[in-house]
């Protein structure tokens, strides 16, 4: 099939277009590289021997992205396109609600107007909320808190608005967990623009020396070491597991929802240790203070992903932390380099 990929220049993205073209797919890229860099897929190229058409355009731009329905048979769409930095989204809810929801809003009307009606959705495990118990399980009842997530939230009922409203539509929302590490070859990874907000770029960029020393949010939860666990999911797992929704929703109306992650929490500590094994010596830290909006604990209940697609993460955090080693040691300044 022809697939467009919104934000195809992105970590996630990028690792699914490659998963994409090595499962046979014709590949089309929707980025504004607002957060990203087209030498991924120069990169993926360079992986597959395939070329992904790359169209450098908004999705705030809706005449752009009709052209681009009406330059290409596409048969389906994986959306990742958006802003997603939790702390930003608090300081500037609007541009965070204004370009994430218009410029879904402007996919979703392309894609019906070319009858394009197969769409599987990056969602989050952020929309579970705080009031949920873990492991996270699909059915629950959703409530994210804070701006980003409430996107998610959105975008998700939208999409559930729509199948239940057109029956023609088939729709796939993905929550994921923490995704991490890189692909194997170290010719692409996750390249954040400015500090990473996250743990496992941070901890690379120490270990690369671009950082001096990692801050460790809380040693004081009421988690076994006193760090906080998380649901950590290598990247190409979590490429291959919207390559099966894809297969899955095929010729399949309806809305489906599923978690994608490995079902396990681990610690900032083990984390650590786990990069360190890779890096092969120490990494400098410190424990400070909480991070306002930290969970102390969630993971996923993984079952469903396993039942309907036959999909589980298959690679350890040990390999997740070898894998986005080699991509940062190769990469020391990410693309820019
Ligand atoms: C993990 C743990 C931090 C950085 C976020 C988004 C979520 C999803 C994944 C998009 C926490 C600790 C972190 C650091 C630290 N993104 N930490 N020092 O917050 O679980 O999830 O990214 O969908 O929506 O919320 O991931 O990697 O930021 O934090 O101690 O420098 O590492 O406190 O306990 P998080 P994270």
């Amino acid at each position: 099939m022809k697939i467009l990929v919104t934000g195809g220049t992105g970590y996630i993205g990028s690792h699914t277009v490659l998963s994409l073209q090595e499962a046979g797919h014709d590949v089309v890229v929707i980025d504004n590289l607002a957060n990203s860099s087209s030498e991924s897929l120069q990169r993926v190229a360079g992986l597959t021997g395939k070329q992904a058409a790359f169209h450098h355009t908004d999705l705030l731009d809706e005449p752009a992205v009709d052209a681009v329905f009406g330059q290409h048979d596409i048969d389906a769409v994986i959306h990742f396109a958006g802003l997603k930095a939790v702390g930003e989204s608090v300081h500037e809810p609007v541009k965070y609600y204004y370009n994430n929801l218009v410029g879904t809003l402007n996919l979703i009307r392309a894609m019906d107007r070319h009858g394009v009606r197969s769409i599987v959705f990056s969602s989050s495990a952020t929309v579970y909320g705080a009031h949920n118990a873990v492991p996270y399980v699909e059915k629950m009842e959703i409530g994210a808190t804070n701006p980003y997530g409430r996107t998610k939230e959105q975008i998700e009922d939208i999409l559930s608005d729509l199948g239940a409203a057109d029956s023609r539509w088939n729709i796939a929302l993905l929550r994921y967990f923490n995704p991490v590490g890189a692909h194997p070859s170290g010719r692409i990874g996750e390249d954040p623009q400015g500090i990473p907000n996250n743990l496992v770029p941070f901890i690379a960029q120490v270990a690369v020396g671009r950082r001096e020393k990692l801050m460790v949010f809380g040693g004081d939860y009421d988690t076994p070491d006193g760090t906080c666990l998380r649901d950590y999911i290598h990247v190409v797992d979590l490429a291959e597991g919207h390559v099966a929704a894809l297969n899955h929703i095929a010729g399949k109306a309806g809305v489906y929802r599923w978690n994608l992650g490995s079902g396990t929490g681990s610690s900032v500590l083990e984390v650590l240790r786990s990069f360190e094994k890779a890096l092969g010596t120490s990494i400098p830290y410190e424990i400070t203070g909480r991070r306002p909006g930290d969970l102390p604990a969630f993971w996923a209940d993984a079952t469903s992903a396993m039942a309907d697609l036959s999909w589980s993460t298959t690679r350890s955090l040990d390999q997740m932390c070898e894998d986005h080693w080699r991509w940062q040691k190769n990469n020391p300044n990410g693309y820019a380099g």
